[in-house]
């Protein structure tokens, strides 16, 4: 018997590349999963070796530079891993007949339009990260003409402890006063949703861009105060402010909502926290977060008794 090709995932240690691999284990789809140390996708001769040992027929990169704001002085780096990189890996996967799938962002955009961005909308980054996830999306559709790049927003995912719906139930949890944006609004995006939509369109061979990100848009504070109610805990806990009050480095749209003109393929943002919640409550993530170390990059945060 013949072992069916698998898919090779980048990123394993990632959210979204352990989310990959989970989904794909429990849709029985054949996978190998890469950490860094195993497949440096900025190593173009570690790319060769890997696409020739494990032959697969798709490369998932979940692998990518994501700290927007140190991105603004680490852009040289941050160019390799989010744009050189990914280039590399779809000029191999073309070579090699693979199909290939990478990730772009909701920053690609400037937040000058008032409606949700489509597919077409031009993108005009305002910052490092957002500017090489662009130049990451021309250079992947040069090499690979049918790879797919998929723009998607704000990930949240039941078995990650540091996106943001999940922090902000850390920081109620011990009853911290959470300050959220309440001036930029997003598209956030569950990640099974996404990863299982991903896997249908690669399977159906789609290939361009799509928008990909749960149905409605909120901003940061009010996505906060829902989680609040949702988790049970008072929404008055939650400070909206205006995001030039929080520590963010660099620039980001005002209004960054993705839509999509080629097709709305992921449920409602109610929806997806409702399963949020059940899925956490059926791991073992879901047990007392008191005491663990918080990571943030999307808010601020300050204790209760330490407000003036
Ligand atoms: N998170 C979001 O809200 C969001 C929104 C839109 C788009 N995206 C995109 O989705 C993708 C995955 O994001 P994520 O949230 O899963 O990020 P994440 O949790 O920070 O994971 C990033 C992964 O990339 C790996 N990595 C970085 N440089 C690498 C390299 N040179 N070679 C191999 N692996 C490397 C990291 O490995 P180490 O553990 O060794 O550092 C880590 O496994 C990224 O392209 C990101 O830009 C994310």
């Amino acid at each position: 018997m013949t072992c069916p090709q698998p898919i090779l995932i980048t990123g394993a240690t990632g959210a979204l590349g352990r989310a990959f691999e989970r989904l794909c284990a429990e849709r029985g789809l054949a996978m190998r999963a890469t950490t860094r140390a195993e497949l440096d996708i900025t190593d173009a001769r570690a790319v060769a070796a890997a696409l020739d040992r494990y032959e697969p027929w798709l490369v998932v990169n979940a692998a990518g530079y994501v700290r927007v704001d140190d991105a603004e002085h680490d852009a040289a780096r941050c160019y390799r891993e989010n744009a050189l990189a990914p280039g590399m890996l779809a000029r191999r996967c073309a070579r090699a007949s693979v199909a290939f799938l990478s990730f772009s962002s909701d920053l690609v955009f400037d937040g000058r339009k008032d409606t949700q961005y489509v597919e077409h909308d031009a993108p005009a980054p305002l910052g490092v990260y957002g500017w090489t996830k662009y130049e990451a999306e021309k250079l992947i559709l040069d090499e690979h003409p049918g790879a797919l790049v998929v723009r998607t927003s704000a990930l949240f995912g039941p078995w990650d402890e540091h996106n943001f719906v999940t922090t902000v139930l850390r920081q109620l949890a011990t009853g911290d006063i959470v300050r959220a944006a309440l001036d930029t609004i997003v598209s956030p995006t569950y990640i099974p949703d996404l990863v299982h939509a991903c896997l249908d369109l690669a399977i159906d061979g789609e290939c361009g861009v799509w928008h990909l990100a749960n149905l409605g848009s909120t901003s940061w504070a009010d996505l906060a105060r829902t989680v609040a109610r949702l988790g049970g805990y008072p929404t008055e806990l939650v400070e909206g402010v205006r995001s030039c009050e929080l520590p963010w480095r660099a620039r980001r749209p005002a209004f960054s909502a993705l839509g999509s003109s080629r097709g709305a393929l992921l449920p409602s943002l109610q929806l997806a926290l409702e399963r949020y919640y059940r899925e956490r409550r059926n791991t073992s993530h879901a047990n007392d977060p008191r005491g663990k170390v918080f990571s943030s990059t999307a808010y601020g945060r300050v204790r209760a008794d330490r407000r003036a």
